[in-house]
């Protein structure tokens, strides 16, 4: 049956001369999707390929096939596929398993193929060697073309394909959490792509071309506002406005769904109530689902987040989370829509001075008692960890806790505690740790990807969400190596089993052709990238040691203590981390199956990587790798932040190789990044020096022979300022200009005569556009303007930034003089200067 379709293979023979037309391939909107025109090779590869593309049937899913198809192999070979309704000639062929039997009826795939899942095969219909493209459903055919034209951009030989795949989980959806007045929570890449002043936008196209991105990667759902939901969303002035968007989704085969505030019976609805008990508020909710079915029919359903961090919920009635939710999943039941019920529940005024406290222990505590008493349609969306998208954390205990109830993992694709775009850290490594943790519910074999696909306890569902929250930036999620986590989720999504190693060389050949050095190059920067993070954030399982309070992205090591929100690690001046253990701590380790659990609650058996999660240990306590835990926090800071500075000599090596915009792009990145993971490593490295007294054993902490302090300079107008927090500064001082007119902070170079890398460590803030110009023995040598719009409004360790000068001839006693211009409210603010011999 299975054919060998005559393509010529002759390209494999040809020089490669790989993509130099892909040399101007761009992230951009297309992200992923370029179809840049191959090379020789790859031109040669596909020769043969079909003239004629033959569509059974006819739907808006399958014209967004056509039309892809068409699109996809146009862009790659230069070649306008014929279309036709019959096969009369050697064709490609999009069809329904059910239209196939129709033209070639002895034609069935290998074995039986569910929902979703495609069948690319080369086989006779009619006599002529067709490449049929194959599915159960019109949205299955879709996904098989996505995945035959990912091939072909991938250079992969299809002469020959016998190819099936059924994705792993049934519900594969992205949440965004966008605002209606068109702000994005935790967004970092401009504003939303479907909401603006209040309204759904006038123009959807990047609705649309959002919704073709989730296709290609197998996403069939996207919820499209806040989890702290508006309750307006789904008023009735609203529906017409969210059926133009499921309009928009409708041909890539992703289904519309929001988020609902569990208060609207009462703020939307007038009622007196929204006990999810109460007759009323039950009629309420029924009519309002029905309304919104008759104008978006195949409407997906609902996200709820309720009795968290402020937002309404069943507890104010004395109900559970189980009542709420089947309330609500019983009117979207008749329609076929699904409840999505999240299990980031939990008091953010817990008493941080009971150490037997945990809000790690929350969802767990809430949710397992109720396991079984929720409908088949409602899902428990839990969170991968048991606090909140941290930069590491132990796998939720809830994911081994519902045995009878649906359940489905949420990830975060936008960066909020992982560097915001603005860092390079590529997901699916962490990721995939996750998903392929063994919880050992019945033993063995019960890893988390099969727990949340409903495989383990055979459920009618399972879910993977992913919030990415991508915005009206061009490249989607700003930074354009970001876009990996992205399409790393769907692939994950569809299947877990995919290493993290062939998503990321997949993204990169298809983001910027197949350059062998590319390839290596951006996969070894992607893979290495979370480890990389990680270490100069959060050791050792402490979590991200960010700024919990305020912007969740700089160092904010004391923002997570003495207050009621739990993220404790519970440094002291003799050890840190929290007690978690079942013996002398909060008991959090015994909501993990037997075999998990053992493990956590012996200090020997837990990894180091997770040990500050769940022991609390003096600083000396020595580490399996034989460190002291202290010493680990210095080294692993200096590596770091040592990582970070490699990525951009790695990127530097592929100058010539990739498009010139998105090369300076690119390194513009991460030299920012670079600088801030010593902001980052030195803001840790200090804090716990001074609270633990123990000194670095390579002296690196606190010794800087090669920094000029700013407030050590000869200042003309700047001031001298203290940092709160201290150790987000040098020295725990900056200086700031108040005079309009400038001030300058000047120095006496000392060192030995040569040449000289120079970095100016300033602060960058959102509310101002300072100047600063670089001048020695009186010749500007740089300017610049403090123009980024970094989430900062003062001095700190969000705003604080790093500009390079890369060579400086110098002398002894040539004098080196900065000065500031202030621009609104920020006061040209200035840490330090560091000079380096250059290496040059
Ligand atoms: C985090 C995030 C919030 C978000 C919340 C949630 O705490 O900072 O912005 O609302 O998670 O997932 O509900």
């Amino acid at each position: 049956m299975v054919r060998r379709l005559q393509i010529g293979v002759l390209g494999v023979l040809l020089l490669a001369g790989w993509g130099f037309e892909a040399l101007h391939a761009e992230v951009g909107e297309n992200a992923w999707l370029h179809y840049a025109p191959l090379d020789s090779a790859g031109r040669a590869r596909y020769e043969s390929l079909p003239a004629t593309l033959v569509v059974l049937g006819d739907s808006a899913v399958l014209r967004a096939a056509q039309g892809e198809v068409i699109r996809g192999v146009n862009g790659m070979t230069g070649k306008a596929l014929r279309s036709g309704k019959r096969v009369q000639e050697k064709s490609i062929v999009l069809g329904t398993l059910a239209a196939i039997r129709a033209v070639a009826p002895g034609l069935t795939p290998p074995n039986p193929l569910g929902a979703d899942g495609f069948w690319l095969v080369t086989a006779q219909i009619r006599g002529f060697d067709c490449l049929l493209v194959a599915s159960p459903t019109d949205r299955g055919v879709l996904y098989g073309v996505f995945a035959l034209l990912s091939k072909m951009a991938r250079g992969e030989d299809i002469a020959t394909l016998n190819d099936m795949q059924q994705p792993h989980g049934t519900i594969r959806w992205v949440d965004q959490w966008d605002n209606l007045n068109g702000t994005i929570e935790r967004g970092y890449a401009g504003p939303s792509i479907f909401f603006e002043k209040g309204r759904v936008r006038a123009d959807l196209t990047r609705a649309d071309e959002y919704a073709r991105l989730l296709a290609s990667i197998g996403i069939n759902g996207c919820t499209i506002n806040n989890v702290n939901a508006d309750p307006r969303i789904i008023d009735d002035s609203f529906l017409p406005q969210l059926a133009r968007i499921a309009d928009v989704f409708r041909p890539w085969g992703v289904q519309l769904a929001v988020s609902v505030d569990l208060g609207s019976p009462k703020v939307l609805g007038k009622l007196d109530s929204f006990d999810p008990l109460a007759p009323r508020v039950i009629e309420w909710w029924r009519t309002r689902v029905d309304k919104i079915y008759r104008q978006i029919p195949d409407f997906g359903g609902f996200v709820v987040k309720a009795d968290s961090e402020g937002r309404s919920g069943p507890s104010s009635y004395g109900r559970t989370p189980a009542d709420a939710a089947n309330t609500i999943a019983r009117a979207l039941k008749p329609h076929g829509g699904v409840l999505f019920y999240r299990a980031f529940v939990y008091d953010h005024h817990l008493d941080w001075r009971n150490l037997k406290n945990d809000r790690a222990r929350a969802a767990y505590d809430i949710f397992h008692p109720l396991d079984g008493k929720f409908d088949d349609n409602v899902i428990i969306q839990v969170k991968y960890g048991p606090i909140d998208f941290q930069a590491r954390e132990p796998v939720s205990p809830l994911f081994g806790g519902l045995a009878r109830t649906n359940q489905g993992i949420e990830l975060q694709i936008t960066q909020e505690y992982t560097g915001q775009q603005r860092h390079l850290c590529f997901l699916p490594v962490m990721w995939k740790e996750i998903l392929d943790f063994d919880l050992r519910v019945n033993g063995d074999g019960t890893p988390v990807k099969d727990l949340v696909a409903g495989k383990v306890f055979h459920r009618p569902a399972g879910a993977f969400v992913g919030v990415a929250n991508v915005g009206m930036n061009p490249n989607w999620l700003t930074h354009p190596l970001a876009m990996a986590n992205l399409y790393g989720f769907g692939r994950l999504a569809w299947d877990p089993n995919l290493t993290a190693k062939t998503i990321a060389e997949e993204w990169t050949r298809l983001t910027f052709g197949s350059d062998p050095v590319v390839v290596k190059t951006v996969t070894n920067m992607l893979l290495a990238s979370w480890h990389t993070y990680e270490n100069y954030t959060g050791p050792l399982g402490a979590q991200t040691l960010t700024d919990i309070l305020g912007s969740h992205y700089g160092p904010g090591i004391e923002s997570s203590e003495r207050n009621g929100w739990g993220q404790w690690h519970r440094a002291d001046h003799e050890g840190i981390g929290m007690d978690r253990t079942v013996a002398t701590g909060t008991g959090f380790a015994g909501q993990y199956p037997p075999a998990i659990r053992d493990m956590y609650e012996s200090l020997q058996a837990t990894p180091d990587e997770l040990l500050l999660f769940f022991h609390h240990v003096p600083y000396t306590y020595r580490l399996h790798s034989g460190k002291t835990v202290i010493q680990h926090i210095y080294d692993s800071h200096y590596d770091g932040a040592e990582q970070a500075a490699d990525f951009m000599r790695e990127w530097k090596s592929l100058e010539t190789r990739v498009p010139d915009g998105l090369y300076k792009d690119v390194l513009a990145r991460l030299e920012y990044q670079a600088g801030h993971a010593i902001v980052w490593r030195d803001a840790i490295c200090d804090w716990f020096l001074q609270t633990s007294g123990i000194p670095d054993a390579q002296r690196r902490v606190g010794n800087h022979p090669d920094r000029f302090e700013a407030e050590a300079m000869q200042l003309k107008g700047y001031t001298v300022m203290d940092l709160a927090p201290w150790e987000n500064a040098s020295g725990g001082k900056g200086i700031e200009c108040a005079n309009a007119s400038g001030c300058t902070a000047s120095f006496r170079f000392d060192h030995a005569a040569g040449t000289y890398e120079m970095d100016v460590q300033y602060f960058d803030q959102n509310n101002g556009e300072s100047k600063f110009r670089i001048l020695v023995n009186g010749r500007q040598v740089d300017e610049w303007n403090a123009n980024e719009h970094l989430p900062a409004t003062k001095p700190g360790g969000d705003s604080s930034t790093r500009r390079r000068i890369p060579t400086l001839a110098l002398q002894p006693g040539d004098e080196i003089r900065i000065e500031g211009s202030p621009d609104g409210e920020e006061h040209a603010p200035l840490d330090y200067v560091e000079l380096h011999a250059s290496t040059k």
